[in-house]
């Protein structure tokens, strides 16, 4: 398969993130000839005053998600969804009107939390999101990963060598679902 590239969006602003440490375990089980973007969404609260002239930090989301082939995005579950922070660079990306840039584009949603649903409920809060922005979703694996202290190494591996197989093959098919839609 041609290169490929992953724009990643970790749903979590916590300096202590348990999901940005999933997300540098995924980037380590990914297969050969795929490359990495981190996306922040650390942005201010969108409003529709913004659609007339777009701020530059509005741009510069957009522009990441456009220039990925596809994106995986690694969620805590907030109070049975989505932190806001992150619906709030969904909403970011998917303005101006009719410049959705979400749109078609191949999306995988995984995330974990210390209880025994791994975010299974915050995950499939997102799923209708997503569903209303036309992307491509990535529905064949779920990750609901509860998270225990030592799974995550301080060099992101996975210590867990079930985990770390079941990881590591949600990464090569996400990476096949997202190359045969680059095509
Ligand atoms: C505002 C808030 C709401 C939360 N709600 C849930 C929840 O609904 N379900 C859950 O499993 N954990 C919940 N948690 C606990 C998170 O799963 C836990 O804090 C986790 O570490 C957050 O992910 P992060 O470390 O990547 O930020 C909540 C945490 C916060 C701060």
């Amino acid at each position: 398969m041609s290169d490929l590239k992953i724009g990643v969006i970790v749903g979590s602003l916590s300096s202590t993130s348990i999901n940005r440490k999933l997300a540098e375990a995924m980037k380590k089980l990914a297969p050969e000839g795929v490359s990495f973007t981190d996306i922040s969404i650390d942005l201010p609260i969108y409003r529709q005053d913004f659609d007339a002239d777009y701020p530059a930090e509005g741009r510069a989301l957009k522009e990441a998600i456009e220039g990925a082939d596809a994106i995986l995005i690694v969620t805590p579950e907030y109070n049975r969804s989505i932190p806001g922070g992150l619906k709030n660079a969904i909403d970011w990306a998917s303005r101006p009107w009719g410049q959705n840039s979400f749109k078609e584009k191949p999306v995988g949603v995984i995330g974990t939390s210390p209880s025994g649903i791994g975010a299974a409920i915050g995950q499939n809060a997102l799923r209708p999101v997503l569903g209303f922005l036309n992307v491509a979703q990535f529905n064949a694996i779920e990750v609901y990963l509860n998270f225990k202290d030592g799974l995550i190494d301080d060099n992101h591996d996975i210590t867990n060598d079930g985990t770390k197989a079941f990881l590591a093959g949600y990464m090569k098919d996400f990476v096949a679902f997202a190359g045969h839609h680059k095509g």
